[in-house]
C-alpha cells in the first residue's frame, strides 16, 4: 500500500523535516555523522547486555527476557557494525558471544534453548557465523570448527529436517526443531527462507553445488505451497496439519527482507541470471509496496504493520532490523537495485534518528519511526532495528563478501 505524492505533500515534508530537531544527529550524506549517530545507538545496544559481566548470561540479553533467537540477530547486526564502521570497540565482546553459543555439536543448538528452538532461531545465529567467515572474522577456538563448518553443519541439520518432515506439504522446513515446542506444525517463511539465503551464502562461499541445488529446491517448494505467491507477496507460513492447503497471509517485514537477500546472492554469484533478477527485483517491489510509507507525512519510511495498531510483540520491534541489513546488502549483491533502495534507507535512517530521543538522555530508541518523535517503548528490538537502517548506509564501506573463484 505505497502512498502515492503530490509535488505539494512532498514540499511541505520537507520543510517540516528540515524544521526538525534530530535527537540523535544524523546526516545521511556525512560518513563521519552516520558513523556518530550509530555509536550513540551501538552503546545504548550494549548498556542492554550483561552477559560479559558476573551474573550475566554470555551471549544472551537478558530481561525482559529476549528469545534466544534475538540475541543472535543483535550479534548479527554488531559484527556489521564493526564492518561498516570500523570502530572495534565491540570485537571481542560480539566474538564472545558469538563462541558462546555454538555448543557442543558445533550447530547453534544448545541445550539451554531446546524447551523453544526454531529453526528460524539458529537461521538467525547462522547469519552472525556466515558474515563471520565471509569477512574474515577470528575464527573460534581450537576447540571449534571454522564460522564456514558450522555453517555447513546447520545447512545439513536443514536438509536432514527437512527430509524428515517432506511426507507432509512434500517438503519444507518447519518452524520448530523439537516436537515438544507449540509450533511444531508450522512451516513458514522465515524458517524456509533462512534455509534458503543460507544455502545461498554458503554456495557463494564454496562454489559446491549442493548448496545451489537446495537454494533452488527451497525456492520451488515456497512458490509451490504459496508461501510465495505469483506476485511475489511473501506470506508467514502453512501447516502439515493441513498438507499446506492454506496459507496465514500476515505480512512481516523479515520474511520477504530474508529470501530478498539470498536471491540477491543467487544472482550475482550466478553472474546475473535473469530468472534470479525477475526474483530479486520482484521481491524488493513487493518489500517497497508492503513497509514503506505508511502516511502521507512519511513517505520512504519503513514500518511494520503491526506498528500501526500498537501490537507489536518485543520479536516483531526489530524485524525491520532485518528489512534493513538485507536492502542495503541486496545493493552490494545486485548494484541497479541501489536506485530504489537508497531513498528508502535515508529516509528510514533519519526518522529513526528522530525516534530515538527517548529517556534520560534523549537517545534512546522508539520503535515507530514515522511518528519523527519517540513513542515512548524501548528495548533490544528498537535499538536493533535503529542501529541497522542507520549503519545500512555505510554498507558500501565493507565491500562483497568473500566469494569462492567459479
Ligand atoms: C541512555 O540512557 C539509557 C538508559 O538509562 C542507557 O542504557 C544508555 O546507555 C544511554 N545511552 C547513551 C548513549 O549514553
Ligand atoms: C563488556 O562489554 C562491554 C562492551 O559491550 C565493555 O564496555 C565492558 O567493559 C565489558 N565488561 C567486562 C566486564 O568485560
Ligand atoms: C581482543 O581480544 C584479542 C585476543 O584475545 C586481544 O589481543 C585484544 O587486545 C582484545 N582487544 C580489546 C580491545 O580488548
Ligand atoms: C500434500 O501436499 C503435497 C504438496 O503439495 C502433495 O504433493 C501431496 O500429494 C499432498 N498429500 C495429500 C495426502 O494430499
Ligand atoms: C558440498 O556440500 C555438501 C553439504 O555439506 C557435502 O555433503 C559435500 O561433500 C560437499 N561437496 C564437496 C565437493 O565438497
Ligand atoms: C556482483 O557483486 C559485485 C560486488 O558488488 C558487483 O561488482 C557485480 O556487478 C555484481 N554482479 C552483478 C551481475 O550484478
Ligand atoms: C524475466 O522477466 C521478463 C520481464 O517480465 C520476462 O520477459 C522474462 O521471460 C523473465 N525471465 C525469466 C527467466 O523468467
Ligand atoms: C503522520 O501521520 C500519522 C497518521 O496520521 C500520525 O500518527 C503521525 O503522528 C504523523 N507524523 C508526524 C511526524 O506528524
Amino acid at each position: 500500500m505505497a502512498v502515492k505524492w503530490t509535488s505539494l505533500q512532498i514540499a511541505v515534508l520537507v520543510i517540516s523535516i528540515s524544521a526538525f530537531t534530530l535527537a540523535i544527529d544524523l546526516d545521511v550524506d556525512s560518513p563521519d555523522s552516520i558513523r556518530t549517530a550509530a555509536a550513540t545507538i551501538a552503546y545504548g545496544l550494549q548498556s542492554m547486555y550483561n552477559g560479559n559481566r558476573t551474573g550475566g548470561e554470555p551471549g544472551k540479553f537478558p530481561d525482559p527476557p529476549y528469545y534466544w533467537w534475538l540475541s543472535g540477530a543483535a550479534w548479527g547486526g554488531m559484527l556489521d557494525y564493526y564492518l561498516y564502521t570500523g570502530d572495534e570497540s565491540y570485537y571481542n565482546v560480539t566474538y564472545d558471544a558469538l563462541v558462546s553459543q555454538i555448543s557442543p555439536t558445533n550447530n547453534y543448538l544448545p541445550a539451554a534453548e531446546a524447551l523453544d528452538e526454531g529453526n528460524d532461531d539458529i537461521a538467525l545465529w547462522a547469519f552472525a557465523a556466515q558474515n563471520a567467515a565471509e569477512y574474515g572474522f577470528r575464527e573460534p577456538p581450537k576447540a571449534y570448527p571454522t564460522w564456514l563448518k558450522i555453517c555447513d553443519n546447520i545447512f545439513n541439520d536443514f536438509v536432514s529436517r527437512w527430509i524428515a518432515s517432506s511426507n507432509t506439504c512434500g517438503g519444507g522446513l518447519k518452524w520448530q526443531v523439537f516436537p515438544t515446542s507449540p509450533g511444531y506444525d508450522y512451516k513458514n517463511s522465515i524458517s524456509n527462507g533462512g534455509f534458503l539465503q543460507l544455502a545461498a551464502r554458503l554456495y557463494r562461499s564454496t562454489n559446491n553445488q549442493t548448496y545451489y541445488e537446495w537454494a533452488i529446491h527451497v525456492w520451488d517448494w515456497s512458490v509451490k505451497i504459496g508461501l510465495i505467491d505469483s506476485s511475489y507477496n511473501v506470506f508467514d507460513g502453512s501447516d502439515d496439519t493441513i498438507n499446506c492447503t492454506g496459507i496465514d497471509h500476515t505480512l512481516w517485514t523479515y520474511n520477504v527482507a530474508v529470501y530478498l537477500y539470498g536471491t540477491a546472492v543467487l544472482y550475482n554469484y550466478t553472474n546475473g541470471l535473469e530468472i534470479w533478477r525477475n526474483r530479486t527485483t520482484a521481491l524488493l517491489d513487493f518489500a517497497l509496496e508492503a513497509f514503506v510509507s505508511p502516511f502521507p507525512n512519511a513517505t520512504d519510511v519503513i514500518y511494520e504493520h503491526c506498528e500501526l495498531t500498537w501490537s507489536c510483540n518485543i520479536d516483531q520491534f526489530s524485524f525491520r532490523a532485518y528489512l534493513a541489513r538485507w536492502l542495503a546488502k541486496t545493493t552490494i549483491m545486485m548494484p541497479e537495485t541501489a536506485e530504489k533502495v537508497n531513498p528508502v534507507l535515508r529516509a528510514s535512517a533519519l526518522a529513526a534518528a528522530a525516534a530515538c530521543s527517548g529517556g534520560a538522555n534523549g537517545t534512546t530508541c522508539g520503535a515507530r519511526w514515522y511518528l519523527d518523535a519517540w513513542d515512548e517503548t524501548s528495548g533490544l528490538g528498537q535499538a536493533l532495528a535503529a542501529l541497522e537502517v542507520v549503519q545500512s548506509l555505510l554498507v558500501d564501506e565493507a565491500g562483497p563478501p568473500a566469494e569462492a573463484s567459479t
